[in-house]
Parts: C-alpha cells; structure tokens; sequence
C-alpha cells in the first residue's frame, strides 16, 4: 500500500504524540517527536549554561550547534524511539519542567530550527512517517498528505502534564504547569520564524471532550479517507 506522510501539529500537551505513537505503531510507519529535537538542544544550552531562567546567550548556542548530534534509537523495553544527545539517552531529562521553561526560547532562533527541520526533513523523505510538532504541515512537510491540528482548552492541558509530570515523581504544582502551557502557547505562536499556526488544509481536532479511543477512531477514518483518495 502507498506511503504518505502525516503531519500532526498543535499547541503543548493536545495529546500530539500519543496520537502520533498509537498511529504510527497501527500503520507501521517511523514515528518522529520534532519536540524531542528542540528539547535536547534546551538540554544542551543549559548543560553548556548558555540559558537559564533570567539569561540566554544566543550566540553561544549558535556558534555551537555544530556540537550537537541528536538522533533517536529504539527502546525496546517501551517499543517507542528514545532521544540521544551526543550518544547520550536523554529522554528522561529533557522532559522536565527546567526545560519546558527554557525550550520556547530556543525553539524561536533561526539557526536551530534550520538545523532541526534539515533533519528532520531528511528522516520523512521515503514517506511512511508521523511526525507530531508546531510547523510540520507548514514548513517541514507542506506537502503532507495529511494535516492534523490538534487543539484542547489550557486547564485540560495543564490537567493532563500535571498528572505526567507527578506520575514520575516530579514535585510540581498545577499553577506553574498551567501557566508555563500559556507561555509556551504565546511565545510559540508569536516568533518570527515558523509560528505555531495551522496549515490551511489541516483537519483541526478538538479532543477536550474525546477519550483516547475515540481520538484514534476519528484520526484512522482521517487516514483511510487520505488513502482512498490516492488511489
Ligand atoms: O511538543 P513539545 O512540547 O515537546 O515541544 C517542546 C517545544 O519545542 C515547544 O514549546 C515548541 C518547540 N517546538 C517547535 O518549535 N517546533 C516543533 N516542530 C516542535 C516543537
């Protein structure tokens, strides 16, 4: 059966990757977390401490991308793709809340995003691909066959990290969960290079009020319905 490529973009915590994995798994197609990328690159600037809460040194970052080697390796424990950072597995930390302050900021330098959509673009070219992220149905696959917007109101994504993030063992509040999905959701919107908006032909899906289940059922028939037409 033909291959296409599907792009799934949305605000912070919609779900994206839970959809994107489920799907993937379902059509044996690669799964890619575009988040991931920008996270270890975070990690990296704040191991280098070139950012931190109150300063940023851009240039630093920039004249060190060249040191950053990212790439994604299997776990065969959990079946997904962990991230590695200079051959490092750092799936673990790159999901705390030091780096979800930090990772909007360093998602808006053009060098980054250069580097990461170049790679990016190279893991989908033989199709049969679900990336989830804020610009893959824009700019790293305008040609998608299939676009997916994600969306959910603030509070049930705040609910649903707060929730992971406690579920690990991390000691956080709702408060700070919530109000870094509303500045992640404002800085990420509003950069110059690639904001977060959805592509004119993406399928937004609302899933406030949908179970995991019935976000699946929807998302298949969006995909069957893309194959059929290709045929
Ligand atoms: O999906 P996530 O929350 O793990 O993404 C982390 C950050 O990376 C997010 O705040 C914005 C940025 N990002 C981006 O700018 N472009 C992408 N394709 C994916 C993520």
């Amino acid at each position: 059966m033909q291959k296409i490529t599907i792009a799934i973009d949305g605000f912070s915590s919609t779900g994206k990757s839970t959809i994107a994995k489920q799907l993937a798994k379902h059509l044996g197609y690669i799964y890619v977390d575009s988040g991931a990328m920008y996270r270890a690159v975070t990690f990296f600037a704040m191991q280098q401490q070139y950012i931190d809460d109150k300063h940023f040194d851009i240039n630093a970052l920039v004249a060190n991308l060249h040191n950053v080697a990212i790439h994604f390796k299997l776990n065969t424990e959990t079946g997904n793709a962990d991230v590695y950072l200079n051959g490092e597995n750092v799936e673990k930390q790159i999901r705390t809340l030091e780096v979800s302050n930090c990772v909007s900021r360093v998602a808006a330098v053009p060098d980054v995003r250069y580097q990461l959509v170049r790679q990016q673009q190279e893991m989908g070219k033989e199709k049969g691909v679900v990336m989830d992220g804020r610009d893959i149905g824009t700019v790293v696959f305008p040609d998608a066959e299939l676009k997916i917007f994600m969306t959910a109101s603030a509070e049930t994504r705040a609910q649903r990290r707060f929730e992971e993030l406690t579920n690990r063992g991390d000691d956080v509040n709702f408060e700070d969960v919530l109000r870094n999905i509303q500045e992640r959701d404002y800085i990420d919107s509003h950069r110059a290079d690639s904001p977060l908006i959805k592509a004119e032909d993406a399928i937004e899906i609302d899933n406030s009020n949908l179970t995991l289940n019935q976000q699946f059922q929807k998302v298949l028939e969006l995909v069957t319905m893309t194959l059929e037409n290709l045929e």
